[in-house]
């Protein structure tokens, strides 16, 4: 045996992208799981809502009636059923889709790796509306890619903000979450949507609309996708998902694109996964077509819809004169913004100790972040636990004012 002292190390890890913040939003969710925090950090759906006594049977189902099929290699387009009945939700919702347009994905979060893969370089420009989903500003930085923040209010991106950057960083690709968006709950106005699309159609960058959240209204009309504009129809990569909607340990989300971008996407997958898991896409098939899943999302939508009305009504006790709050109309998530002088970083390891946790807003940004903002998901608890949490932010927040 080599003595230790002639071994050669190992070659080096490759370096991590560096993200503000980072580790902070690691340290927040581990706390997530801690019995005696009430967690508003987490995107988590509502356990107690997930179906799964039905998912149960649907897993029954595939299992004793095709067990061969449904444990064995596959295609990487995933389940022709599952396609199939996810082409057809979207068509009913006004955004005709064949099966063949689909891609069934590990998560969306695969969708958004796929595209990060199949589209960019280092040195390409991605923008973002800022702040926005923190995991897929971690999927563009590992590809080395620039991104460039550009500013959003109450009813998305800001065009003329968004006309400037085109202008000056001529991005490759513009990364959307429009409906209830991670981490502001907001939602994106048609006319933007619509203002959107023909800058791509003028200047010839690709869209990415992540859309895990819009199945999660709860209160007014729905907005028609990005993905539905003629002008930018061949452009767009729509990305769903099963995760707040059915259950997210299915791990099932599709990516909706034009066909070369499918099959280059395609290609990835192959590469990296082969395919996602069979048994699950196929009980996803199986529960889609014996169950009803917009009846049971009339329930999640009202429970949601309840949660966020008790966070809401209670944050004007809580947080101090000064501070501002989204009022989203479905989805998860509220963005606090605290008036100048506090820092949520700061106060999270306090709000720990008094059992309440919420996600700092900063790691949120690409540009420069705004210390005072922070995440609250409604999501995952009853109202009665939502009020308990929220006293105990009181406590963090009294006399920081
Ligand atoms: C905006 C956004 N995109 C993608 C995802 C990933 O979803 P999935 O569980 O389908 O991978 C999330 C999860 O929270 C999200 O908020």
């Amino acid at each position: 045996m080599t003595p230790p002292s002639a071994r050669v190390p190992p070659p080096a890890l490759v370096e991590p992208p560096v993200l503000a913040g980072g580790s902070a939003i690691h340290e927040a969710l581990a706390l997530t799981g801690r019995p005696d925090v009430i967690s508003f950090a987490g995107g988590l759906p509502a356990t107690e809502l997930i179906d799964a006594d039905n998912l149960r049977a649907a897993y029954d189902r595939v299992l004793s009636e095709s067990p061969g099929r449904a444990l064995q290699y596959a295609g990487s387009d995933g389940d022709p059923g599952l396609r199939a009945a996810i082409a057809a939700r979207l068509s009913r919702q006004g955004l005709p889709t064949r099966p063949d347009d689909l891609l069934i994905t590990t998560g969306a979060q695969q969708a958004l790796a796929l595209l990060a893969t199949t589209l960019l370089r280092p040195g390409d420009v991605v923008a973002v509306e800022d702040p926005t989903y923190l995991a897929a500003l971690q999927c563009f930085a590992y590809t080395g890619a620039r991104v460039v923040p550009v500013p959003s209010d109450d009813g998305g991106i800001v065009v003329e903000a968004l006309e400037r950057v085109v202008a000056t960083a001529r991005p490759k690709l513009l990364y959307l979450v429009p409906t209830f968006r991670n981490p502001t709950g907001q939602t994106m106005a048609g006319s933007r949507r619509r203002e959107v699309a023909r800058l791509a159609a003028e200047h010839g960058f690709r869209i990415v609309e992540d859309d895990p959240y819009g199945e999660l209204r709860f209160r007014g009309a729905p907005v028609p996708w990005i993905a539905a504009q003629p002008e930018a129809a061949d452009r767009t990569a729509l990305l769903g998902s099963l995760s707040k909607t059915i259950a997210p340990g299915l791990r099932l989300g599709w990516l909706r694109a034009p066909g070369t971008l499918r099959r280059a996407c395609l290609l990835a997958k192959q590469a990296l996964d082969l395919h996602s898991s069979t048994v699950d896409q196929a009980a996803a098939a199986r529960y889609l077509a014996d169950h009803d899943l917009d009846a049971h999302l009339v329930s999640v939508r009202a429970a949601y819809r309840e949660r966020c009305a008790t966070l809401l009504a209670a944050l004007p006790r809580v947080l101090p004169a000064g501070s501002t709050w989204s009022r989203p109309d479905g989805g998860m998530f509220v963005w606090a913004r605290l008036p100048a002088g506090h820092d949520t970083g700061a106060l999270l390891r306090d709000a720990v100790a008094k059992g309440v946790a919420y996600l700092p807003g900063a790691p949120f940004h690409a540009g420069p972040a705004d210390p005072g903002t922070m995440r609250l998901s409604f999501a995952a608890h009853r109202p009665e636990v939502i009020e308990e949490g929220v006293g105990r932010l009181a406590d963090v927040l009294a006399g920081t004012g």
